[in-house]
């Protein structure tokens, strides 16, 4: 942390009494802090306190006063050129909602703007456990995971609204260890630096006739999730997409696939050469045996479908990797579920698998949150709580991180 420029940015929350404290740890081990208030921020917590403990002046307005000669008028610029690292918390919903907008109307949004790309975003956004659940919130927080911010979920807890939920802002503590994590992480300190990871993610679709086809309800977030945390770590990513509604993350490269056949074509390309194959697409198990040209009629009352077995992707690459490149995949299981992870893990010859609890609400297909365990080879097998699917492919990328050569233990 020594020598590190850390801008933190403060919003209108009652999280934001926290902050001054978070300032405090930062400038004890020997980072460089300036603050950015917003005008709520400043409703919450005292300008003087944050002068005081960082020893810096706050920014407040994007407009400074003209008073005393001052010229200063591009503090924003040279702001964002300045950090090393760029922090909100507490990040209120309106401030998620102006980022994510691309809003510059204050200090705070506008630096955001102007950082150098690569460098960590860390938001912490802290509210009421309902206001976090809301789809407004979660869809600007999937706009800026996708633009390669980390979101961190909120705690939870008792909250200020009275009730009890998730919403509360990590003590200032909890938020320094995230932020030095992160700042190792975006260096090449990361044993993913420079690595090749292949990922293949959403569902496919395998054609009955030519304007139908059979298909799952596969979102691709999980996999795409995985993605950017395999990026900002500065891995070489890329993505095999089946038909999704998603952004590319920054830095992926993107080739997007419909069938199974073609998605295990793109894939093969990159057996020899990835450090690292991620299987976390739903492929259809089974495609039409014999697709028809144009629309079917319908004029029987029943008609059959013969269906042939698709190539298990992930299975030919744990067949024909070598003992230095790895294999991940995903278990997602309706019963006996970590037996039947098991069973896949060593038959398809994987270093880790992720058995991925489905109930469709907390967990699994199309939902923004998932609650993985993941099971290695030697039996070592972690269990993770309900997580957004950022911070669960966070633990999944640190768990692969931990099984490189080299770092094994
Ligand atoms: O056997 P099952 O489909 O449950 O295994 C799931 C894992 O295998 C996932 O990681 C998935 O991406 C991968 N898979 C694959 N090709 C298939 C079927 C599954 O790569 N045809």
């Amino acid at each position: 942390m020594r020598g590190k420029n850390i801008i933190i940015g403060i919003s209108g929350g009652i999280a934001a009494y926290k902050t001054p404290q978070l300032v405090r740890l930062l400038k004890k081990r020997g980072a460089n802090v300036k603050v950015i208030l917003t005008e709520g921020g400043a409703r919450f917590v005292s300008e003087l306190a944050l002068a005081t403990v960082s020893g810096e002046t706050v920014y407040r307005s994007l407009f400074p006063s003209t008073d005393q000669g001052n010229t200063d008028f591009i503090n924003h610029i040279s702001l964002g050129e300045w950090a090393d690292a760029f922090v909100i918390a507490p990040a209120t919903a309106h401030t998620l909602a102006k980022l994510s907008a691309g809003l510059c109307d204050d200090m705070l949004t506008t630096c955001f703007i102007t950082l150098r790309p690569g460098k960590p975003v860390l938001l912490f956004p802290s509210m009421d456990g309902y206001m976090f659940i809301s789809p407004s919130v979660q869809r600007n927080i999937s706009t800026l995971a996708a633009q390669g911010c980390t979101i961190i979920t909120p705690d939870k807890g008792e909250l200020a609204s009275g009730q009890s939920g998730v919403g509360r802002m990590p003590e200032p503590e909890s938020i320094l260890a995230t932020l030095e994590k992160s700042l190792k992480r975006g260096s090449e300190a990361s044993p993913l630096f420079g690595k090749s990871v292949v990922i293949t993610a959403g569902p496919t679709r395998e054609k009955i006739d030519g304007v139908r086809f059979i298909s799952n309800y596969s979102s691709g977030k999980m996999g795409f999730a995985v993605a950017r945390s395999a990026a900002r770590r500065g891995a070489n990513v890329t993505l095999i997409a089946g038909p999704v509604h998603l952004d590319t993350p920054q830095g992926v490269e993107r080739c997007n696939v419909e069938s199974a056949s073609e998605m295990y074509a793109e894939a093969q390309r990159f057996f020899k050469s990835c450090d690292i194959f991620i299987g976390a697409a739903a492929v259809s198990d089974y495609r039409p045996a014999e697709p028809r040209e144009g629309k079917m009629k319908k004029e029987m009352e029943q008609i059959e479908l013969s269906l042939v077995k698709n190539i298990d992707i992930l299975a030919e690459f744990g067949c024909q990797k070598t003992p230095e490149q790895l294999a991940i995949g995903f278990a997602l299981e309706t019963q006996f579920g970590l037996e039947n992870a098991r069973i896949k893990l060593t038959d398809k010859n994987l270093d880790l698998i992720a058995f991925n609890y489905f109930d469709r609400q907390t967990s699994g297909f199309e939902v923004d949150t998932n609650i993985l365990t993941l099971i290695q080879r030697n039996g070592i097998t972690k269990e993770l709580p309900q997580l957004t699917k950022d911070a669960a492919a966070e633990e999944l990328i640190e768990t692969i991180e931990r099984l490189l050569p080299g770092n094994r233990h």
